[in-house]
Order: C-alpha cells, then structure tokens, then sequence
C-alpha cells in the first residue's frame, strides 16, 4: 500500500504516520525527519536544509526530491511506503508520479488530514518531541505520563527549533501558499480522501484505517 500523508504543519501526519506504520508496517518516510537527521548529524544536506527549516521556508525542490528518489529506491519501499511532508509543491508531485513510474508503483491514497488553520499554531506551540525515539507528545493534548519524559524511554523531551512562535507564523503561511494546488492536483487524479483531523488523536486514525481498508 502506497499511501502520502498531506496537512497543513501541525494537522497531525506525523502522530498519525506513527500509528499507521505500527498497524501496517510500510516505513515511514518524512522528509522533515530525514532534514532534522542531516542537521543533527552535521551533513552538507543538514547545513543546506537547515538555512531553509530556521526560516519556516521549503528547502529547495531539487535537494528535496534527490533525497526522496533516494530513498525509495532501498528495498523496504517495495511493499508500500508511507510518504509524509512530500510532496509539498507541484513540482514535487511530478517528480513523485515519474519516480513511481519507473518503479511500476502508483498510490493507493492521497491522506489529507484537515484541521482548521487556527487550531495549528496552539498545536505546533505546545509540541515536545523526544530526541531518541522521535515519538511526539502535545502538553495539553497528548501529554506523557510524566510531564517532560517520553513515555517509551525516559528521554527529557524538547521542543523543535522551528515550533517557536515567530517561525510558526511563517511556515503556516508558506504551506498555506502550497497546500491548495496540491490538493486540486491530487483531487483530479482521484487519490484525495480528507480526513476531519480535529478530533481525538485516535477517533483520526479510525477514520484512516476505514478509508483505506475499504
Ligand atoms: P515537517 O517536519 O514535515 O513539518 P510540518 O509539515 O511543518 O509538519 P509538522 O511535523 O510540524 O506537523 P505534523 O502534521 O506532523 O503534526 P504532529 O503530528 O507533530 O517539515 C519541517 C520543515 O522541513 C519544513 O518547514 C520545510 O522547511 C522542510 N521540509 C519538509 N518537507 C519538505 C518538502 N517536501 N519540501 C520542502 N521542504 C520540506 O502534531 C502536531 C502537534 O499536535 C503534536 O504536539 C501532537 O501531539 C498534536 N496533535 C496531533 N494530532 C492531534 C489531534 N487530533 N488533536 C489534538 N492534538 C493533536
Ligand atoms: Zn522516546
């Protein structure tokens, strides 16, 4: 099953990536998780991508796509993928429909989990992530059971560099910019199923799993 995940940043696709890949089992790939890697790792990408992600802005569709292309090309990606965060641009889109072209894959769906544009900055502000298992919590919505230690293994959780309020603005806006031709895009192609994202973090995911096992 070929599935991507689409939402405006703090809609919940990585929370509900998280569940999808734990039920079916396709690896889960985010490009903003590859980014944050590089960055903490110190690679030529990480510095590339990090000018970008401290401004709320999109890293450049080529770097984008190249590390993509790369990555579904290893052999996990054969039985299904989940895509989250790409595409984000047309340009991207396309890159993705020739990619799985020359890989005889098509996709299954095209999740778009909805939430309504001022619900995401309270969202995005209150998220800690751990740093050694990615998981993601929110202090009001999805606290851990100790406040500030992930739950799975006693990590002190932190918050994304670009969670804070000033680039929060910023990267709404750019997604907002880029979300509305994506999802035309997608519409036409017959792969779009939106999901009403603003509701409990398990009642989303039901709704997923009866979309896509029909
Ligand atoms: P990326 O990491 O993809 O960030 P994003 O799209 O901004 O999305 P987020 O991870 O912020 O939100 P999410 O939807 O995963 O929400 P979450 O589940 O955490 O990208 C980061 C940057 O990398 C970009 O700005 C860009 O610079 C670059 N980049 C990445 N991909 C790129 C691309 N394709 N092209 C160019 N540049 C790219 O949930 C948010 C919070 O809400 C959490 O605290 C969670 O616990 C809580 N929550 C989740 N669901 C619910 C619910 N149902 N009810 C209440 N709270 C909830
Ligand atoms: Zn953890």
């Amino acid at each position: 099953m070929n599935l991507i995940l689409m939402g405006l940043p703090g809609a919940g696709k990585g929370t509900q990536a998280e569940k999808i890949n734990e039920k079916y089992n396709i690896p889960h790939i985010s490009t903003g998780d590859m980014f944050r890697l590089a960055i903490k790792e110190g690679t030529d990408l990480g510095k590339k991508a990090k000018e970008y992600m401290d401004q709320g802005e999109l890293v450049p569709d080529e770097v984008t796509i190249g590390i993509v292309r790369e990555r579904l090309s290893k052999d996990d990606c054969s039985n299904g993928f989940l895509l989250d965060g790409f595409p984000r641009t047309i340009a991207q889109a396309e890159a993705l429909q020739n990619l799985l072209k020359d890989m005889n894959q098509t996709i299954d769906f095209v999740l778009h989990v909805d939430v309504p544009e001022e619900k995401l900055v309270e969202r995005l502000t209150g998220r800690r992530i751990c740093p050694t298992c990615g998981a993601t919590y929110h202090v009001l919505y999805n606290p851990p059971a100790k406040e500030g230690i992930c739950d799975k293994d006693g990590s002190q959780l932190i918050q994304r560099d670009d969670d804070k309020a000033e680039t929060v603005k910023k990267r709404l806006a750019v997604n907002i910019e880029q979300t509305k031709p994506l999802l035309d895009f997608y519409q036409d192609k017959g792969y779009l199923v939106t999901l009403n994202g603003d509701q409990q973090i398990d009642q989303v995911f039901e709704d997923i799993q009866s979309k896509i096992e029909g």
